[in-house]
């Protein structure tokens, strides 16, 4: 079962076209990133699909239904900034937004213990890490099939991203499907099953983060210091550089022994070993010739 199809979906601001015909599938079930830099149009699609933003045209559709009420109530939503009320506590937040959505009561305390929030603090006082976990639960609420996060990690500590991350494998332990839209590389690079890049309002790229990374085309490099000889390097292997060691290779796993293996026979005494493979930031540069800040 498909958790989201766009097909062709097109949206303007006045005569600025911020999505140029956005094509996307969504499996049931996985964590998928749209990762992009400042301005691609990822929180423009998000607000399509959660929000209800008007689009100019194509087509979306959620677990095989076009946008409407009964959809957007499949969905949970954390935007990028947060939605909870300063001066009501945990527990008033939850109670609000249970009755906006018509959700039972009984979820507020289970939320408030699994992200062991303090139900009687204030938004206000709560720390980034905290805030964030709120505008989860408040999004879980309802128990939608699929969460949307905008930027989930941005302004969060490292504990705090990691907790983050954890939560939503957890979700996607449970069979729900997640889409998160992020420009970190990081996070998608950990947390996603498939990832789009999407670029000016273009999908540029979608694959698993190991597919994606072989459109680089080079392969890995391997780099080696010591006091190295180098002779008799297996077929294939391209020598980058000498000093440090950096050799090209197609892929590490399979050729690393053999590099070795003719490096210690030609008396070299190795010090360290690194394989460096690209990053979705090199995939990312060279479908566009630029970095993604
Ligand atoms: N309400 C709006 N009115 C006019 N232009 C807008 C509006 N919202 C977004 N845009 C423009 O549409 C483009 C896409 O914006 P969007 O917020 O979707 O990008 P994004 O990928 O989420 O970027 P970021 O990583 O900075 O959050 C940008 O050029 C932005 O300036
Ligand atoms: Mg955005």
């Amino acid at each position: 079962m498909k958790a989201l199809v766009v097909r062709n979906l097109r949206k303007g601001y006045g005569n600025f076209l911020a999505l140029k015909g956005i094509n996307l599938e969504v499996e049931e079930g996985e964590v998928f990133a749209l990762l992009g830099p400042n301005g691609a149009g990822k929180t423009t699609l998000i607000r399509i699909l959660a929000e209800g933003l008007r689009y100019d045209s194509g087509e979306v559709l959620v677990f095989g239904k076009p946008l409407s009420k009964e959809t957007a109530r499949l969905i949970g939503y954390v935007p990028q900034e947060s939605i909870a009320y300063d001066i009501l506590t945990v527990r008033e937040n939850l109670g609000f937004y249970a009755d906006l959505y018509d959700a039972p009561r009984g979820r507020i305390d289970e939320l408030i213990e699994e992200f062991g929030l303090p139900a009687n603090k204030k938004a206000k006082e709560l720390s980034g890490g905290q805030r964030k976990k709120l505008n989860l639960a408040i999004a879980l609420l309802h128990e939608p099939r699929t969460l949307i996060l905008d930027e989930p990690s941005n302004g969060l500590d490292v504990p705090a991203r990691r907790e983050l991350w954890e939560i939503i494998r957890r979700f996607r332990r449970e069979g729900k499907t997640v889409i998160i839209a992020t420009h970190y590389m990081e996070e998608a690079e950990k947390l996603a099953d498939r990832v789009a890049i999407i670029n000016e309002g273009k999908v540029i790229a979608v694959g698993t983060v190991d597919e994606l990374k072989r459109l680089v085309g080079e392969g890995s490099v391997v780099h080696i210091e010591g006091e190295l000889r180098i002779e008799g390097l297996p077929e294939g292997v391209g020598v980058l550089s000498e000093n440090p060691l950096r050799l090209k290779v197609e892929d590490p796993r399979r050729e690393l022994p053999g590099i070795i293996e003719a490096l210690v026979r030609a008396g070299s005494e190795i010090r360290l070993v690194k394989v460096e493979e690209p990053t979705l930031e090199d995939v990312f540069v060279k479908l566009t010739g630029r970095g993604l800040e």
